[in-house]
């Protein structure tokens, strides 16, 4: 398995994974043009030519970031691919000399693994206002907020 940048002939695949888990409620689905504008965040997770993982990172404020559309595809869950995706977005974060990453998110033990600790969501203004602000489940907003020191 390699984890690497996502290209273009990826979309596909990032589009009906993300597809996939918006149905059940786990994550937000993303339209084609939102992959695209976001390509470049995103990194994939590669097993026999397929792609069996995926994870974006997006950049909220000068020293905040985020782990979005994580996920694992589901024939390949349990196999560490979760954890090797946002070691390598925490990586790039330490890179971009962020220090604080954040996750929305229902998957706290996941997440507990990997070093962050939940915390008050009203301690992030800044992700409440770039990108909740769209959410609709703005006023019902039922993920933890888990923060993690890079
Ligand atoms: C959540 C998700 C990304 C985890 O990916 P994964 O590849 O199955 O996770 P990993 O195998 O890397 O697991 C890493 C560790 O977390 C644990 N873990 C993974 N999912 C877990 C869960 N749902 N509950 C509790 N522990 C979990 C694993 O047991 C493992 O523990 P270990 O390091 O002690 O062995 C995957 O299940 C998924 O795509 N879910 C659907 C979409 C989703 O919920 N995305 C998250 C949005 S924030």
């Amino acid at each position: 398995m390699i984890i690497r940048k996502a290209i273009m002939s990826d979309t596909e695949s990032i589009y009906k994974l993300l597809s996939k888990y918006a149905k059940e409620g786990k994550l937000l689905a993303r339209t084609y043009p939102s992959i695209y504008e976001n390509l470049q965040s995103f990194v994939v997770a590669v097993l026999n030519d397929e792609v069996v993982g995926i994870c974006s990172l997006a950049i909220l404020d000068r020293n905040l970031a985020e782990v979005r559309s994580l996920a694992v595809s589901p024939d390949y869950v349990g196999k560490g691919i979760g954890k090797a995706l946002v070691k390598q977005i925490m990586k790039e974060t330490a890179n971009l000399e962020i220090t604080k990453l954040i996750s929305l998110t229902y998957q706290i033990e996941f997440f507990s693994k990997l070093g962050f600790n939940v915390v008050d969501k009203n301690e992030l203004p800044q992700k409440m206002w770039k990108d909740c602000i769209n959410c609709p489940k703005l006023h019902s907003c039922d993920e933890t907020a888990m923060l993690l020191n890079v």
